[in-house]
């Protein structure tokens, strides 16, 4: 059994150009409708901002703080089978505030983790026909769900592995504070690698299965894990001794699960050289349901979808497929499009669906500007 999650409420001030808004999601589905650049994008980012501190599409958190003011504010009433609580993370433009129930978290990935979100956006294409690290992301939200200790570990490792090559480049090879960091990235680096591995077999065993409910059946679809690390702690450290003068001279680590690479292949060939536009576009839909699928299972609850955009990103027909397929999921959908004519009401939907348009910053239908 898997609890329901759901934003009951949401309040957003001084976010991008949006208008203060208090929002009453319906249950299952919402729809935001809205021309180009009025700011649908930018409530999907507000929900993502208070659920996970973060933003989906801006590296700088500053970048949402509406131009001319000094804050700006999302707090949250989210249901959990049987309990609400309230959630808010407040921006300033060098900070950032959370609070859980009024209090300060324990932890800020505790917070982060309350309440798993999982978005798709127009620049998940990058997932298939981009570099590596789109992908490796993608294994790395799945395993702050899979493996909490295995995200510690990660950011312990990326600090030493940083700090290691700045003594690389300013001392050179022999430096002898390296042992002590090449330690660190050995016990720490072993460890990630191993929560990678268990992402990535959370996803390989997944996404064949969620590629042929989208895509023509005859099509096959998998992925393999290729670790840049080891998940062995002492054949760790000696690779990274033995690398020392390579990364010197190339400026980068080359032994490491920073080079892992989660290669997708689509019948029999690499799906980035080989799919298709349309192949690639449902591949990256598979892939983002597949994270859904792992951290739905891991978390023990149905995350919230954020579907940024779908109509720039879909034809009809697989429009029509993802809608079927999302009134099949249980979780509480927030879905943009420019097209309303892309999610025609249905009857019986009632309470458990709501249509709002955005115009300009501000909100009409069931979704109230103040
Ligand atoms: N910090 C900011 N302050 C004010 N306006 C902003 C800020 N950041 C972005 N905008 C504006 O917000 C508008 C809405 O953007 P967006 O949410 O991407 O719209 P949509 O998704 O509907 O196309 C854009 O016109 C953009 O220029
Ligand atoms: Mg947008």
């Amino acid at each position: 059994m898997k609890s329901s999650l759901l934003f009951e409420r949401l309040s957003i001030r001084g976010v991008r150009n949006l208008t203060a808004l208090e929002l009453e999601p319906a249950s299952r589905l919402n729809v935001i409708v809205g021309d180009n650049g009025q700011g649908k994008t930018s409530v999907l980012e507000a929900l993502y901002l208070v659920a996970t501190t973060k933003s989906f599409r801006a590296e700088r958190l500053g970048t949402l703080i509406q131009a001319g003011t000094e804050q700006a504010s999302v707090s949250a009433v989210v249901r959990e089978g049987g309990m609400r609580r309230e959630q808010r993370t407040v921006l300033g433009p060098r900070s950032r505030v959370v609070r859980l129930d009024g209090k300060a978290p324990k932890s800020l990935a505790g917070y982060a983790t309350r309440t798993p979100v999982v978005v798709f956006s127009p620049a998940d294409l990058e997932l298939v026909s981009g570099g590596a690290s789109g992908r490796r992301r993608l294994l790395d939200r799945v395993a702050l769900y899979l493996d909490p200790p295995g995200t510690d570990a990660r950011l312990r490792y990326e600090h030493a592995l940083r700090s290691r090559q700045r003594v690389l480049e300013e001392r050179g090879p022999g430096a002898r504070e390296l042992d002590a960091f090449e330690e660190v990235m050995a016990e720490d680096g072993a460890r990630f690698a191993l929560a990678r591995e268990r992402a990535a077999d959370g996803v390989r065993e997944r996404l064949g299965a969620t590629f042929a409910r989208l895509a023509a059946p005859e099509l096959t679809v998998r992925s393999s894990y290729v670790a840049g690390g080891t998940v062995e702690r002492d054949l760790f450290r000696q690779r990274l001794a033995a690398a020392r003068a390579a990364d010197t001279r190339r400026g980068a680590a080359t032994f490491g699960p920073q080079r892992d690479e989660l290669e997708l292949v689509i019948d029999g060939r690499p799906a980035r050289s080989h799919a298709s536009q349309g192949q690639q576009r449902l591949l990256t839909l598979a892939l983002k349901l597949t994270e859904l699928d792992c951290i739905r299972e891991a978390r023990g609850a149905h995350p919230v979808l954020l579907l940024d955009d779908v109509s720039s990103e879909l034809d009809p027909e697989r429009t029509l497929a993802v809608h079927e397929l999302l009134m099949s999921t249980q979780s509480q959908v927030f879905v943009t499009t420019t097209r309303a004519d892309l999610f025609p009401e249905r009857p019986r939907e009632g309470s458990e669906r709501a249509d709002f348009r955005l115009t300009a910053g501000a909100l009409s239908g069931a979704l109230r500007g103040v």
